[in-house]
């Protein structure tokens, strides 16, 4: 897939930087051709000989190179894909501000290529309101923006804002050059991430989802040509822009969104964790300490899963979840004709590297056909796209 594209990677100063050595690598043994700019600060963390070596091209560093001029507007034209891995917090910020301070910069005002930025930074920087505006500018210019992974970041600290893995940015260029439009007029629910139950006004009931494998399975929808609504509960997840994203909060309005348009769509996959139960009154007011202790009274919430087994017609395929820790096969299929589901995507959490929390899943797919597919652990994406493949192909039975 690969094979003789153009990779221009632009790499700038941040610890990951030395992820993008791999991935030069990695990108190189696919048959890709790679060309390399850093930034001054991106010297600090990796040395332009190593990129050169790897990419067996010189890496290119300044404006002028050499008494002579560097082409900055040949380089964006030469190039399929540019590609900023990692791109840091100041990167981001000058980019969006159309600043012109360095070569990088330069070949990104006058790229005519894809741009696709893959972030690096710490939460806070991450999270922070002029970061995230600058993002928001990037992306409604037309620039692609990969999700930033959680985990150990260069502070010491455990948060989001991790680059993503080598790998799978290999995977999202793979994606990128293959183009399958297969299922363009398909329309296509995904739930996702937890829901909060209210409590009184500053308390709620929730759970640990993060809406990563929702979003995994959204995004592999729309790559694919699908128009995609996703209902995502509380949630920090990046979505692609194209992805009609409806952001709720309780059950209650996770529920109303999807069975707003329920007949007009094709594919319905319940990814999110919805909370099964929710207080049966929200305090108005917060509520006060007072006594040993308190009574809270739980109410079902409404399955929307059920509901829309119970709705579906002939032509839309209603997919669900099951995360079991015990009699993990016998619950599952258990649940998919309970639910009356066509598909039932087992995760137990008896498996390692599944469920919550992280970025990878082991699932297990049992059809309404009684049929069973096992898959190894692999990346959330990964997982995402053995989901659809799997209901494409139920589809066409
Ligand atoms: N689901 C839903 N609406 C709810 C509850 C769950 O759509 N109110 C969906 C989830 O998105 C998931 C599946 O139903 O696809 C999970 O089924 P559920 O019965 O909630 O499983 P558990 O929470 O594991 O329930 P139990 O412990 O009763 O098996």
């Amino acid at each position: 897939m690969l094979k003789g594209k153009k990779i221009l990677l632009c790499v700038t100063g941040s610890i990951a930087a030395y992820k993008s050595v791999i991935l030069v690598r990695l990108l190189a043994k696919a048959g890709a051709e790679v060309k390399v700019i850093m930034t001054e600060s991106a010297k600090d963390f990796v040395t332009p000989l190593t990129f050169s070596t790897l990419s067996k091209n010189k890496v290119l560093t300044d404006l002028f190179d050499e008494g002579s001029w560097a082409n900055h507007v040949m380089l964006g034209r030469w190039a399929d894909v540019m590609l900023i891995a990692p791109a840091s917090c100041n990167t981001i910020a000058k980019m969006a501000n159309g600043i012109c301070d360095n070569l990088l910069l330069a070949v990104y005002l006058s790229s005519k290529c894809a741009v696709v930025i893959a972030p690096a930074m710490d939460e806070d920087m991450w999270l922070h309101p002029a970061t995230k505006q600058n993002i928001e500018v990037l992306k409604k210019q037309g620039n692609e923006f990969l999700a930033v992974n959680n985990g150990e970041l260069a502070s010491g600290l455990t948060g989001e804002g991790r680059m993503m893995e080598p790998e799978e940015i290999m995977d999202f260029l793979g994606d990128y050059f293959s183009k399958d439009t297969s299922l363009k007029g398909i329309n296509a629910l995904v739930t996702a991430g937890p829901t909060y139950e209210a409590i009184d006004p500053v308390r709620f009931i929730g759970n640990h989802s993060s809406g990563k494998m929702g979003a995994a399975i959204a995004e592999e929808l729309f790559k694919r040509g699908a128009n995609v609504q996703l209902v995502i509960g509380p949630s920090d997840i990046q979505i692609s822009s194209g992805i009609n994203t409806k952001k709720v909060v309780s059950a209650d309005e996770m529920y109303e969104a999807c069975m707003q348009q329920f007949d007009s769509y094709d594919i319905i996959i319940m990814a999110a964790a919805v909370a099964d139960f929710t207080p049966k009154k929200k305090a108005v007011e917060k509520i006060k300490k007072s006594g040993e202790g308190i009574t809270l009274e739980l109410v079902r919430t409404k399955d929307i899963l059920l509901k829309s087994g119970q709705s579906k017609a002939k032509n839309q395929t209603v997919v669900g979840f099951a995360l079991e820790t015990n009699n993990e096969k016998a619950n599952a299929i258990e649940k998919l004709k309970a639910k009356n589901a066509d598909m039932i995507i087992l995760n137990s959490l008896k498996d390692e590297r599944a469920g919550f929390g992280y970025d990878t899943n082991k699932i297990t797919i049992f059809d309404k056909n009684n049929k069973e597919y096992q898959f190894p652990a692999k990346t959330k994406k990964q997982v995402a796209t053995d989901i659809v493949n799997t209901i494409i192909q139920y589809r066409n039975e």
